[in-house]
């Protein structure tokens, strides 16, 4: 069984990435500026807002963060996302969701630049990663293809199982995976009203896993030899940790692990490469990759 080492992966991307800030340094440019703009106090959204700054300083990126109090407008949320798309020296951004249920989440997504969206969540990215153009692919999903190309792992023909239809993982992963120029796999998605679960499961050569339910793929779904890509991070109760709560993936780590081929842990896995996937599109965002 081979450990598929997200934390030592995203640490040599962002090396590389630096690096290449230091090579646009060099020539005479500015570093690519990230904002991020997190409303209310929420202890998960404060954590992840926490990781992209000190992504950030990792690459040599700018960043900066804006902070609204839960009580915020949708329309002053609105102002700030037009004053983003505007301002020259921002490359990319993204609104830390989920937001309060006062504000609507898709009309934000809907007013930010899609040549800013480095998060990829606005249709236009949406749309054209679906049919295979070059855009701002979610980060999570990008990062795992990232960890599947670097360990070499066959996707080509295989069965992919994705649990879970999320429009950050769920959707994009399946059309990824769907597609010639990533996975090129044959793709099943499965979700709560999904018959013959296990079944499905265990029928997959590649199983991504990303339901937000704790410890939800037991040993009975996995097929042996499978690899196992965990994308669960659910916070729970341990009095034994610093924090009271620990980490806890989609994937029962310890009974799985033995019969895969390849399995990200958790934490350590797919987390580190999702804000490294988003150091990368803000790098692309920057050099004007995509978009002019
Ligand atoms: N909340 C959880 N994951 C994400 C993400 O990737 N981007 C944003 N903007 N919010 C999130």
């Amino acid at each position: 069984m081979q450990l598929i080492d997200g934390k030592a992966t995203a640490a040599k991307i962002k090396e590389e990435i630096a690096e290449e800030v230091n090579r646009m340094l060099a020539a005479g440019k500015r570093a690519p500026h990230l904002a991020a703009v997190l409303v209310g106090h929420d202890g998960g959204s404060e954590t992840y807002v926490r990781n992209k700054v000190l992504a950030c300083e990792a690459c040599r990126f700018t960043s900066s963060l804006i902070r609204f109090e839960e009580d915020v407008t949708e329309e002053e949320l609105l102002a700030k996302v037009d004053e983003l798309n505007r301002d020259p020296n921002v490359d990319g951004f993204i609104v830390q969701l989920p937001l309060p249920a006062h504000i609507s989440e898709q009309k934000i997504i809907e007013a930010i630049d899609y040549r800013k969206d480095v998060d990829g969540f606005h249709p236009i990215n949406v749309g054209r990663m679906a049919i295979g153009l070059p855009c701002f692919i979610s980060a999570t999903p990008k990062g795992i293809l990232e960890l599947l190309r670097r360990y070499d792992i066959d996707t080509i023909g295989k069965k992919c199982v994705v649990l879970g239809r999320s429009n950050i993982v769920g959707k994009p992963m399946a059309q990824l995976m769907l597609q010639k120029g990533y996975g090129n796999a044959t793709v099943t998605v499965c979700h709560s009203q999904s018959r013959n679960l296990q079944a499905e499961c265990r029928d997959a050569d590649i199983l991504i896993a990303a339901v937000g339910s704790p410890a939800f793929v037991t040993a009975d779904m996995v097929k042996p030899g499978a690899v196992v890509i965990d994308v669960g991070t659910t916070r729970v109760p341990d009095s034994t940790r610093p924090k009271g709560f620990r980490l806890q993936g989609d994937v029962d780590f310890e009974h799985v692990a033995p019969l895969c081929s390849a399995i990200t842990p958790v934490p350590g896995g797919v987390g580190p490469m999702t804000i490294c996937m988003l150091m990368l599109n803000t790098l692309s965002a920057a050099k004007h990759e995509f978009y002019a």
